[in-house]
């Protein structure tokens, strides 16, 4: 590590103030006091914002209809107390640690009243909202009741996945530089378009006059996709106190202040015939949202285009609590959603004395049952046939509790992953010129790197392209001047901005063999073509969009994961020495950022399976798991053999490249492997996650 990759709080600011919030320490009610006097009169603090000095905010539209990426935010402009944690303060100091001192010093005192946090209190509140995540909250074909009638085999089973919070290595981190009527934001943000846009539509600021800056991001997972109330705090400093302000927020915020996944309790209901056909299949989900604001996330969505079946059934109901609004966590949807459906395609194949792959492959589909349009490319069935080879599969003993070492229990389980592929829009600019060395290109759009290795692709796809070696290409990303791209975010990022980079390349070598009077039919580089046509240096743009052909296919990226565990079953133990993956993805633009990506899902995958669950306090809503001393993420220990197979596949309708997502791909269905392979060893159905030892020990049919 150099640290050359500089996070947003990481920016020397000469004159800089620091600001920290104030969080309330209740969950519902209203702010009947706030005693600022203390806190004032800490050395260096310059304001104290509170509901009684703060600006006033644009307001928040109708929040459930509103694209939650731009629209504006209303901070500190109410004396309602909504969620535990909710800034009610924010106070700005000459050092991060005077700020942080004066902070706790803010007393806010409160007309209390119940918070809504318990589940099973307030699921009967749960209504139809507009949307699940911008999908259809409902989805039917068919008719369950006699899809269930014709079925040899049923089964009735709910499963319930935990709220999770992200945790990126970076926190999250704002600074505000005002020149004049310009602004300039560092954030740590995976979208800096729609930063931008929410900025000026909170401060009424036109979105020419504001740059937001993140050429390296520290982790996003969703977190990061639209800007929380910390940013619009930051910038309404800025403003109100003519400095620029920085603000970093604390790990335990990043429990509290920057949304969450949801607890999901996901309700199937699946018939089969006695020779495995899938005769009805319903997923039914339901989960929280805020009192202020709608976000359900989409867990039925994978069951809508993963098999086959003449009969189905989702839905999603969400119903009103004092927890913060939930969000977008690495594979919205499909995470928790495979769980469901994967786990439940095993309990049936096992219902019917079936290999699971073996059901899974009579029951593919041959168009994308949701809307009937042809796949772009799915290599499902290889993904899980290659997989099984590799793994060792055909070693499994489809009867539960038939391997055993010593006091180890041993099993092996697998499940089938699939994610939305949402290819969009992006545009590049490619600069041409001759340095020391010869030719070099630089390539710049507003693109963001979370991680991903998003500099690497671009300058591969570019070097490709031109036939320059890599090293003389030169990305700048992560600023929001350059040319729009859609962000990281939904596993579009590599596809979308290789795609740009691919087509501005091209179309600079085009626009040069225009400029050359003989014949260029020849030359290919674009030195060849640079020389040609007489030019030291040229510079052109593009923006490369779903083609129509694109349009007419349904995008989806497939895999398989093939898990071994070892469980203790009086100590509720459990190893999982090796994890095997298979995805189809289309073009790999890169072998090790295209691993490391399918690695960290799988990683994550386990956390989901086996540690992670946010736990409030049903009383006062507060949060019993504030940092990763009591939220906890899988560690080296943790974590065995990983191996990730690419199956070869050419995708040649999604787009240029033919590139497809992988971000999402390797933690989707991770989780059901492993509880499929429990299954395996054990015969315990484990439903809910995570999968805790006591959980295992006190299990009952
Ligand atoms: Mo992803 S949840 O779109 O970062």
């Amino acid at each position: 590590m150099t640290g050359k990759a500089k996070y947003s709080a990481e920016f020397p600011i000469p004159n800089a103030l620091y600001g920290f919030p104030v969080r309330s320490t209740i969950a519902a009610g209203t702010i009947t006091d706030i005693d600022t006097a203390e806190a004032e009169k800490v050395e260096g603090v310059v304001a104290v914002f509170t509901h009684k000095n703060a600006m006033k905010f644009n307001q928040v539209p109708d929040a459930e209809s509103t694209n939650k990426m731009t629209m504006p935010k209303s901070v500190l402009n109410t004396t309602a107390v909504k969620s535990y944690g909710q800034y009610i303060g924010f106070v700005v100091a000459e050092t991060f640690e005077q700020a942080r001192y004066a902070a706790n010093l803010v007393k806010g005192t409160y007309q209390k009243t119940d918070p809504k946090i318990d589940f099973d209190t307030y699921v009967d509140t749960a209504y139809k909202p507009d949307n699940a995540n911008g999908a259809a909250t409902d989805t039917q074909r068919g008719s369950m009741e006699d899809g269930m009638s014709n079925a040899s085999k049923t089964l009735d089973i709910t499963y319930q996945t935990p709220i999770e919070v992200h945790n990126p290595m970076e926190p999250h981190a704002t600074i505000a530089v005002f020149d004049g009527d310009e602004l300039t934001v560092y954030d740590a943000t995976q979208m800096l378009g729609a930063t931008k846009i929410a900025i000026s539509n909170t401060f009424n600021i036109p979105q020419e006059k504001i740059r937001v800056l993140a050429p390296y991001i520290g982790g996003g997972f969703g977190s990061k996709l639209r800007a929380w109330d910390h940013v619009m705090l930051t910038i309404m400093a800025a403003k109100m106190l003519d400095r620029p302000v920085k603000t970093a927020i604390t790990r335990q915020m990043m429990q509290t202040n920057v949304g969450l996944r949801q607890l999901n309790r996901q309700h199937m209901r699946l018939g089969a015939t006695s020779n495995g056909k899938l005769t009805a299949m319903s997923h039914e989900v339901v989960t929280h949202t805020a009192v202020d604001e709608v976000f359900a996330e989409q867990a039925g969505f994978i069951t809508r285009t993963m098999y086959d079946t003449p009969n189905q059934l989702v839905t999603h109901r969400v119903f009103d609590t004092n927890i913060q609004v939930p969000t977008w966590m690495r594979a919205p949807g499909e995470t928790p959603g495979s769980f469901a459906l994967e786990c439940a395609m095993d309990e049936m194949a096992d219902a019917l004395q079936m290999d699971p792959i073996e059901f899974r492959i009579k029951n593919e589909p041959k168009n994308n049952p949701l809307d009937g349009k042809p796949f772009s490319s799915r290599s499902l069935i290889q993904c899980m046939q290659e997989g099984a080879d590799k793994f060792g599969w055909s070693k499994r003993k489809q009867e539960p509790r038939q391997n055993k070492k010593d006091n180890w229990l041993v099993g092996y389980g697998m499940a089938a992953a699939s994610r939305a592929a949402p290819y969009q829009e992006s545009s590049s600019r490619v600069k041409l010129f001759y340095g020391d060395d010869g030719l070099e290109a630089a390539i710049e759009m507003a693109a963001t790197d979370i991680g991903t290795g998003t500099y690497t692709i671009i300058a591969q796809t570019a070097a490709h392209s031109l036939d320059i070696p890599v090293d003389r290409i030169t990305v700048t990303i992560g600023d929001s001047d350059l040319p729009v791209t859609p962000g990281s975010g939904g596993s579009w990022g590599a596809g979308s901005f290789a795609s740009a980079v691919d087509a501005v390349c091209e179309k600079a070598k085009d626009a040069l063999k225009k400029k050359i009077t003989g014949d260029s039919t020849s030359l290919t580089a674009a030195d060849e073509l640079m020389k040609a046509a007489d030019l030291k240096e040229f510079q052109i743009e593009a923006t490369e969009s779903p083609s129509d052909d694109s349009k007419k296919y349904a995008h989806f990226s497939y895999g398989a994961h093939f898990v071994e565990v070892w469980v203790d079953e009086d100590l509720g133990m459990i190893k999982i020495p090796r994890v095997l993956s298979t995805s189809a993805v289309g073009t790999v633009l890169n072998q090790k950022t295209a691993r490391s990506q399918v690695v960290g899902g799988i990683v994550w995958g386990i956390g989901q399976a086996m540690t992670e669950e946010t736990t409030l306090d049903k009383r006062y809503g507060s949060y019993v798991t504030r940092t990763f001393a009591d939220y906890h993420v899988p560690v080296n220990l943790d974590v065995g053999d990983i191996e990730v197979h690419f199956i070869p596949e050419i995708d040649e309708h999604i787009n240029r490249l033919g590139v497809k997502g992988i971000g999402e791909l390797g933690i989707t269905s991770v989780a059901a492997a492993i509880a499929n392979a429990i299954y395996n060893a054990t015969g315990k159905r484990m439903r809910t996650l995570p999968i805790t030892p006591a959980k295992l020990v006190d299990y009952k049919e």
